[in-house]
């Protein structure tokens, strides 16, 4: 009609619906786009908790402020800022005594604990994925996490980076490992060899659940050394489980050496997502000729749906893979097609605890 204003044109000051629905008057709602924009304050005062020690030291003594800034030493307005958004974030209950952590940040993030996962938070002091490099990334579509050089190369030249991330990657494996060692029928397998096993949270786990079993873990020279002498304090504090005699190291490339022992299961954990598809399909390739007829392979990994719409936290870490890696998460479907096709048959997929799955096929 003449003199109306059509749908999207303004009339006294307020847009007017496309569709004309009264419904649509009400302003949408930014409160989930502002959650996600002020979600980065929340990881990064996560860290900056752990990093002073404050969730084992408030369980050890709750405290207000005043007393934490002194204990702490923090000023006294980083300590509240500190605590009140800890508090809201509910990793710290408040009563008469001051804070203190709940059961869940006890448990997570009090380093020590067995699964504990400060390594993987103390991990956001040295790489974390502001806006800036995380453009950086997307616009070049390479990894920018150590100014752009090549990560594993970059861990066998570097002592200490290669122990901060293994540290890391020992933490946020702790939880799955146990789950894992449970999951997977083991009763008749012989030996397990893990490639790219890192810190052994996994095969020290399948050891230590399943006494039948031997081991064999295959990472670069660098990470051997230091997981081997890990494995020697392991075993100092419970030598009945034989973690010395059981589990092998073997210093290695594997993409250039053939994979070693005379294994009957292969344990590929958080690896396929490091690498391309193509590097992942001769990954397994190598799986497939290294395992006797009958033998299998377990990927384990954090999934994405089919759909590749979710879960969040899934998806997330694919940024993560973009800044630190060549690779990306993987869906089931990608999982099984790259098995398919080098032989494996039968890949079953297992949920295991959280967002981890196992996907498990045989030669
Ligand atoms: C993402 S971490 C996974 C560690 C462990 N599997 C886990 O799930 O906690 C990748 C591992 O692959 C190892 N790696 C990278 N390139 C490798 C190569 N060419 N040969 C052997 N290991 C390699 C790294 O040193 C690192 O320990």
């Amino acid at each position: 009609m003449a003199g109306q204003p059509r749908g999207g044109e303004v009339a006294c000051g307020f847009p007017t619906p496309l569709n004309g629905d009264a419904m649509t008057l009400q302003p949408l709602d930014d409160t989930a786009i502002y959650d996600i924009y002020i979600s980065s304050r929340a990881s990064a005062c996560l860290a900056v908790g752990v990093r002073l020690g404050l969730f084992a030291g408030l369980e050890e003594r709750p405290a207000h402020a005043s007393e934490v800034a002194e204990r702490f030493g923090v000023s006294a307005r980083g300590a509240d800022a500190l605590l009140v958004s800890l508090h809201a974030l509910r990793l710290l209950v408040r009563d008469e005594r001051g804070y203190r952590p709940t059961p869940e940040a006890v448990e997570y993030l009090v380093p020590g604990r067995p699964k504990s996962l400060c390594g993987l938070i103390e991990l956001e002091f040295d790489a974390f994925l502001s806006p800036e490099r995380l453009l950086r990334s997307v616009q070049s579509g390479e990894g920018a996490v150590y100014d752009g050089d090549e990560v594993w190369g970059a861990h066998d030249a570097d002592p200490e980076r290669a122990a901060r991330f293994t540290k890391a990657m020992h933490s946020i494996s702790a939880r799955p490992a146990a789950a894992l060692a449970q999951s997977i029928d083991f009763s008749n397998s012989r030996c397990v060899l893990e490639v790219g096993g890192g810190s052994g949270v996994y095969l020290m786990e399948l050891l230590r659940s399943h006494r039948h079993l031997r081991a064999v873990l295959m990472d670069l020279p660098e990470v051997c050394k230091q997981t081997g002498l890990r494995i020697e304090q392991v075993h100092a504090e419970s030598p009945e489980v034989g973690f010395l005699d059981r589990l092998d190291l073997a210093p290695g490339d594997m993409f250039r050496d053939q994979l070693p022992g005379s294994p009957d299961v292969i344990l590929f954990s958080q690896i396929l997502h490091d690498w391309s598809l193509e590097q992942g399909r001769e990954l397994l390739a190598s799986a497939f000729d290294a395992l006797p007829s009958g033998g299998r392979v377990l990927v384990h990994e954090k999934l994405l749906n089919d759909e590749r719409s979710g879960p969040p936290a899934n998806a997330l870490v694919t940024l993560d893979m973009l800044f630190w890696t060549e690779g990306q998460q993987l869906t089931f479907g990608e999982v099984r097609t790259m098995m398919s096709d080098v032989g494996f048959r039968e890949p079953r997929l297992q949920p295991t605890v959280g967002y981890w799955s196992v996907v498990e096929a045989w030669k």
